[in-house]
């Protein structure tokens, strides 16, 4: 199959272009870098020795998106990744989230039902149920959203199962994912935020390394095991898998359907920062303080619909999480700020759409 990726150098896409590329797939990422390097692309390249298309593109760019499609007639199917994602920032600038997220995804819509590619796979999140303390969260919970970051996707699940129920050829399946950390085996990619992280796990492993004094913990009185609060943190690796059965799932079957990717168990920050002790072999400096608001205090899912309907489920446990994520914390301490390896700039792809192969 041919899978056209948007956001394909992010986290999460970067992920799944490696486990698509291992599976045989041709891939044609489009990624504008607003919140990811190209770097990310070479690694791909490195650690599957496979070449593939890159196009240095916005979503929002209607006319280069559509160039794109002419360019590859044999498109069978996109994995929608590109978004803004940062729930804080999108509080402060609704506008950019509403614009970016929204728009990019009807621009990707519209030029998809042109172009009669209708199958599609896209990035949810477990935000879209909202603060709700009702666990393991099943696709039935009540959707609904404390933050415009989560009203996006929930917009974005509607506009897609409106498009599924107008025209019964489009085949969507949403993918909601609950906390995604970890990296490639490898330590050639992994997650590389920008400024501080917002997140719990690449908070820790950038206190291992250095970069960061202390821990915050957010909250010690929550009613959870020992008071922290409890989320179900999944291996990137697992999730990019599940994107190879959901594509499977899309190219057999028509409608829209939601899916949750998840462990099914849930971790607290003190068993998570034990993790990663055990794993990384340092101590974590921590310190309590008030809880962030708008947390709730456990949150996991219940994953069974994606085994029993995708044939997905997680196979790592912390103990993977953790290691992964420190090889690649410790092997790229600045992320891919530091281009250290080799670069594939003699198999760039047919068409060079792009020429960023230049470290
Ligand atoms: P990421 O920021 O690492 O990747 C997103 C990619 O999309 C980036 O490479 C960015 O440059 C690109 N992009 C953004 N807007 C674009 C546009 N208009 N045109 C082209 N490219 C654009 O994020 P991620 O963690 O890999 O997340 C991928 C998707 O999964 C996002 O939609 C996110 O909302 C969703 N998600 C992420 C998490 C998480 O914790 N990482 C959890 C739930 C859902
Ligand atoms: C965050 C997002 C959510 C997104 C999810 C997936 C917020 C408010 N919510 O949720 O929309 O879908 O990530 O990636 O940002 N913690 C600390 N110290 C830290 C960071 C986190 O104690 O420095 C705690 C939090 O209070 C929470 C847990 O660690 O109990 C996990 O936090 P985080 O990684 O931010 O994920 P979520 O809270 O689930």
């Amino acid at each position: 199959m041919t899978i056209l990726i948007t956001g394909g150098a992010g986290y999460i896409g970067s992920h799944t272009c490696v486990e698509l590329l291992n599976n045989g797939e041709t891939i044609i990422v489009v990624d504008n870098f607003s919140n990811s390097k190209p770097e990310a692309l070479n690694r791909v390249q490195q650690i599957t020795g496979k070449t593939f298309r890159i196009y240095d593109a916005d979503l929002l760019d209607k006319k280069q998106l559509r160039e794109i499609f002419l360019e590859n007639e044999d498109i069978d199917a996109v994995i929608h990744f590109a978004g803004l994602k940062a729930v804080g920032e999108s509080v402060a600038v609704p506008l950019s989230y509403y614009r970016n997220n929204i728009n990019g995804t009807l621009v990707l819509c519209e030029v998809m039902q042109e172009f009669t590619v209708k199958n599609l796979v896209f990035s949810s999140s477990a935000t879209v149920y909202g603060a709700t303390d009702q666990v393991p969260i099943t696709e039935n919970s009540p959707l609904g959203s404390t933050n415009p970051y989560g009203r996006t996707k929930v917009m974005i699940e509607q506009i897609l199962g409106d498009i599924a129920f107008a025209d019964p050829d489009w085949s969507i399946a949403s993918l909601r994912y609950f906390n995604p950390v970890g990296a490639h085996e490898s330590g050639l990619i992994g997650e590389d935020p920008h400024g501080i992280p917002n997140n719990l796990m690449p908070f820790i492993s950038q206190v291992a390394v250095g970069k960061r004094e202390e821990l915050h913990i957010f909250g010690r009185e929550y009613n959870t095991r020992d008071g922290t609060g409890v989320r179900d943190y999944i291996h990137v690796v697992d999730l990019a898998k599940g994107h190879l059965k959901a594509l499977e799932k899309v190219t057999a079957m028509k409608g829209m359907d939601a899916y949750n990717l998840g462990t099914g168990k849930g971790l607290s920050v003190l068993e998570m920062v034990m993790a990663f002790e055990n794993a990384a072999n340092k101590t974590i400096p921590f310190r309590f303080t008030e809880p962030r608001p708008g947390d709730v205090a456990v949150c996991y899912a219940d994953p069974s619909k994606a085994g029993s309907q995708l044939g997905w489920q997680a196979e790592r446990g912390p103990e993977a999480m953790c290691k992964d994520t420190w090889r690649w914390q410790r092997n790229n301490p600045s992320g891919y700020d530091r281009k250290t390896l080799t670069v594939y700039k003699e198999k760039t792809p047919r068409h060079e759409p792009v020429e960023f192969f230049n470290s």
